[in-house]
């Protein structure tokens, strides 16, 4: 269903852009601001993360800047030239539209762009209630002018262009408040002067935050005068204590927070909660007393029974009786306080659940080749339909031991590229039933298997491959399935060990984030095999010598060029050749570069190749390399497929 969505809507792209709420640092952005003029100061951190509450939309080229809202009683329609001057006046004279026209004007001064349409369909963020819901709807623009004009920018570059675009509003946001392009996951900002740095944060199981309403009154500008009176000389007590706070304090509660995060520690990062506000009544309230005595949070933060479903919680934003956020015991406790808060208290509650999660959503395995190599054998059985015996003693088909890594790494979707022949199958094993007759006959452990099988099957989406012209060409069938988002690609006649708790997949999936560059898994091989592989060369970005800036790729090179052009310098001292793991991150470049190739018709030994596509890519706009600390198990050929057999699943 999805991909006939897809298809049909093949020029349009589908948009969603959470709100923010800031978890913890809040007033640190500004405050770190003013390092500009005092070194003195404390660089800001902030965690900040986008909620489940969002705005959706389509979007398409046009020639003039036409938005549609269609959400029952606020449909609006606004259409302008594309042209600066009217869209800065429109930006300029305040109310909902403006937003949308800061960001296409400043689009329309820095690049290249013509119009683009958009339609929002769908509102469930609440307006005014300190989520930002003015940065969301910047940042989607921001992203629709991305996406369809192919601008490149990354999701910092997109933050960047929606607080331009907004600063050119009436309104005042922050520098967190952009926050949200990342998308409902927590992020590191820091704060130094002009510069901003995001990281992403690691995070081990489910987090439950509830956020509310206090249904009172405070007032954001009062308390941010009050505040930046303090800045950027301290002069008084009262003014140091709000430097400690927002500085070496906060610095402390942002460390401990990332920490507790990635242990998955909830108990003390609700504690935490506790403690931050604790520091903020003591050190910054005294700076603005009036506003920030805060009666309604205080009491709520004290309520009996909000205190036994909850670990921790504490105010919102520039704090005050606006909204308070908590983090609940579990989700029984998360559902049970949202009712509370809406019962007893008429607040306007919501909740939403932090998870493991990332950029990288959706995955690719291409498995249409016919596997000449492996015949007789293919007449009969697809490959990636071969059984290993996997960690868990189960018999797998090897496609199912790739799926459920990818399962566990929170991969969401998953395309595979089939021959027209191959549905059938793929449907019994994956969507069918067992019979009651089957059931009744497993083990208990084998019936929960049963329901595994069937929810990966649920992520699975179809892609026929007409002609086989080769890998490039099989991974092109899934540019519109990709919807412009960075993909992982797995080959389907492989298997992945890792030598670490990260599985490899896990490995790559976090050298992506920090650089959200096209990444591939690289990994050393034997000097008398180079000449049958793909071999790349590059700088080390690190001590470690974990992450290569990709300088060159040479397919199959003879030993000598290999020995004069490829040698890299590994961790220990010995010069070594890398070649691709056989796991990638791929970015909208490589599907445009595939288009061209598939149009020109330029093809590598008959075949429509990858690595030509991600060879331009690298040279266009870079490439990193990640070294997986594990190895491969290649069931696409007779003698390496024994030794899969034999040795995997030990
Ligand atoms: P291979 O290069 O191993 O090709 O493909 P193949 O056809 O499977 O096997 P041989 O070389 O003829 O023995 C690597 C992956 O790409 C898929 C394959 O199914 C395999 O998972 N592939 C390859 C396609 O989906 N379509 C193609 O046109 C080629």
């Amino acid at each position: 269903m999805e991909v006939a969505r897809e298809n049909k809507a093949r020029n349009q792209i589908e948009l969603f852009v959470p709100g923010r709420l800031c978890l913890f640092g809040e007033h640190s952005d500004w405050a770190g601001f003013y390092r500009i003029t005092n070194k003195e100061i404390e660089p800001g951190r902030a965690i900040v993360t986008g909620i489940e509450q969002g705005i959706h939309a389509f979007a398409q080229k046009a020639q003039a800047f036409e938005v549609f809202c269609t959400l029952p009683g606020m449909e609006q329609h606004l259409h302008c030239q594309m042209e600066l001057q009217e869209l800065r006046e429109i930006a300029a004279e305040g109310g909902f539209f403006s937003y949308v026209a800061g960001v296409a004007s400043y689009f329309k001064e820095h690049y290249k762009v013509q119009g683009i349409q958009i339609q929002i369909d769908k509102m469930t963020l609440p307006m005014k209630r300190g989520l930002s819901s003015s940065a969301a709807i910047c940042v989607l623009v921001a992203r629709a002018f991305n996406r369809l004009y192919d601008l490149h920018m990354n999701t910092l570059g997109e933050m960047q262009a929606a607080y331009r675009g907004e600063q050119r509003t009436p309104s005042k946001c922050g520098r967190l408040d952009q926050a949200c392009a990342f998308g409902v996951r927590p992020v590191e900002m820091r704060f130094d002067g002009n510069d901003i740095s995001v990281g992403h944060l690691r995070i081990k199981g489910d987090f439950y935050w509830v956020f509310a309403d206090l249904n009172a009154s405070k007032d954001t500008v009062k308390i941010l005068a009050d505040l930046n009176q303090c800045y950027p000389v301290a002069e008084t007590e009262v003014e140091q204590k709000v430097w400690e706070a927002l500085g070496k304090d906060n610095k402390t509660i942002v460390k401990q927070a990332v920490t507790y995060f990635q242990e998955g520690d909830a108990k003390k990062l609700g504690e935490l909660m506790y403690q931050a506000q604790d520091v903020f009544d003591k050190k910054v309230a005294p700076a603005s007393p009036e506003e920030l005595r805060s009666p309604v949070l205080h009491s709520i933060l004290k309520d009996s029974t909000v205190m036994r479903l909850v670990y921790g919680g504490k105010g919102v934003g520039s704090q005050g009786d606006g909204t308070v956020q908590f983090l609940a015991k579990d989700e029984v406790c998360q559902n049970k306080l949202v009712e509370y808060l809406k019962q007893e208290k008429q607040m306007e509650a919501y909740a939403f659940t932090i998870r493991q999660q990332r950029s990288v959503r959706k995955a690719i395995i291409p498995v249409a080749g016919f596997g000449t190599r492996m015949y007789p054998e293919t007449r009969g059985v697809k490959k990636e339909f071969l059984p290993v015996m996997d960690y868990d003693g189960l018999v797998k088909p090897a496609i199912l031991v790739l799926l459920e890594e990818m399962d566990r790494a929170g991969i969401e979707k998953i395309c595979l590229v089939i021959g027209k022949e191959d549905r059938r199958n793929y449907q019994e094993f994956f969507e069918q039933e067992l019979s009651e007759e089957h059931l009744a006959k497993l083990p208990e452990k084998m019936r929960q298997y049963e329901k595994t099988i069937l929810r990966i099957g649920k992520k699975l989406r179809y892609v026929i491959q007409e002609e086989r012209k080769g890998f490039g060409h099989a991974v092109y069938q899934c540019r519109n399935f990709t919807n412009r988002e960075p993909v992982l690609l797995l080959l389907g006649d492989m298997l992945y060990k890792s030598y670490e708790e990260r599985s490899c997949v896990e490995q790559l999936l976090d050298a992506y984030e920090d650089t959200e560059k096209l990444t591939v898994g690289i990994t050393e091989t034997e000097p008398e095999v180079v000449s049958r592989y793909g071999i790349l060369t590059g700088v080390w970005l690190e001590e470690q010598k974990t992450m290569l800036e990709v300088a060159k790729m040479v397919e199959k090179p003879t030993k000598e060029r290999a020995e004069k052009e490829l040698r890299t310098k590994m961790a220990d001292g010995r010069e070594a050749y890398l070649t691709v793991f056989g796991n990638y991150v791929l970015t909208p470049a490589v599907f445009e570069c595939l288009e061209k190739n598939i149009l020109e018709q330029k093809m590598t030994k008959g075949e429509i190749q990858l690595t030509d596509a991600l060879d331009e890519v690298r040279e266009q706009y870079g490439m990193r390399g990640c070294r997986i600390n594990g190895r491969v198990y290649d069931l696409g050929n007779p003698v390496s497929y024994r030794e899969t057999v034999a040795e995997y699943g030990k």
